[in-house]
């Protein structure tokens, strides 16, 4: 349970926007979020002391995320965005469907706007040749694969009758090493291009690599580095946070019984599980300005 007495007055004055992740990844997001959206009030969660979530069982990331929706729930947010693939991919449905009452509060993955993103911009003239790099979760939850092969039927999707073409990848080292600093060093580079390598031998003809996890744009430099040491610059990288962004304004113009009831102190605060002192270390790595986070318990 969450420790209530930092949050005796931190309530329901103001209808936020949750934005939760298992770690820093979701700053990613937020960051998109804010430079589009910057007129509501924010609540970052970052399950920190619990992260990474993508090498964890169907049933304990369910839990997590739970424990994390509840929580966000608490605190005022009327709306929460899962900044997680992985939470996205093994938790959104549940909890959409058994665990929360949609006239009290809404919550929105990441999977299903990158897919559309991804389905919109494929040449229609050409089969698409996608790649999903992901933790060991996301993948094996095959979201990405129900989801692109889903939209084939769908009118977003411009092709009549062409499926995508998918391979998908898990890079469980990735999201340790963003969490831990050592994503910067030279001795991340192995796997970085182990994995890149990994996708393209499943795929050579691979047109668009798609960043499935929040932490990864962290690595786009050493990514775009690996690709073109390997002659494959033409191949379009696709990180999520302005998809999401974008995603989230479309929602909100959708649903303005939801927007109105949204504040707006143009306010974000940061909440992690971990230390206050370490998160706001690593979070200016993914921000540029200085974050104070509160401690808090799940
Ligand atoms: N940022 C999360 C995602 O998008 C990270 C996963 C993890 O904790 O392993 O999947």
């Amino acid at each position: 349970m969450h420790n209530s007495k930092f949050f005796c007055n931190f309530a329901a004055e103001t209808m936020k926007i949750g934005v939760f992740d298992s770690g820093y990844g979701g700053l990613t997001i937020l960051d998109k979020i804010y430079q589009r959206l910057p007129e509501y009030d924010y609540l970052y969660l970052g399950d920190n002391a619990r992260t990474p979530y993508g090498t964890r069982s169907f049933e304990v990331i369910y839990e997590y995320t739970l424990q994390a929706v509840r929580f966000l729930q608490q605190q005022g947010c009327r709306l929460i965005v899962l900044a997680c693939n992985t939470a996205s991919a093994k938790a959104l449905r549940t909890i959409q469907q058994h665990d929360i009452d949609p006239s009290q509060i809404r919550v929105l993955g990441v999977i299903r706007p990158t897919v559309e993103y991804v389905a919109q911009r494929a040449d229609a003239t050409a089969t698409p040749h996608i790649g999903i790099l992901a933790t060991p979760g996301t993948v094996s939850s095959q979201s990405y694969v129900l989801e692109l092969n889903k939209i084939t039927d769908s009118p977003v999707h411009r092709f009549t009758g062409s499926p995508f073409i998918i391979s998908q990848q898990s890079c469980p080292m990735w999201v340790p090493l963003i969490e831990s600093g050592e994503y910067r060093e030279d001795g991340a580079n192995y796997f970085v291009d182990k994995y890149i390598r990994a996708i393209l031998d499943k795929d050579p003809l691979i047109d668009t690599l798609v960043l499935g996890c929040t932490h990864y744009p962290l690595l786009a430099d050493k990514i775009h580095a690996v690709l073109r040491n390997m002659g494959r610059e033409d191949i379009h990288l696709v990180a999520q946070g302005a998809i999401v962004a974008q995603s989230l304004e479309d929602y909100l113009h959708r649903h303005s019984e939801i927007e109105r009831q949204l504040s707006r102190g143009a306010s974000v605060r940061y909440l992690t599980t971990e230390s206050p002192d370490k998160f706001n270390q690593s979070a200016s790595i993914f921000l540029s300005s200085p974050v104070a986070a509160e401690h808090i318990e799940l």
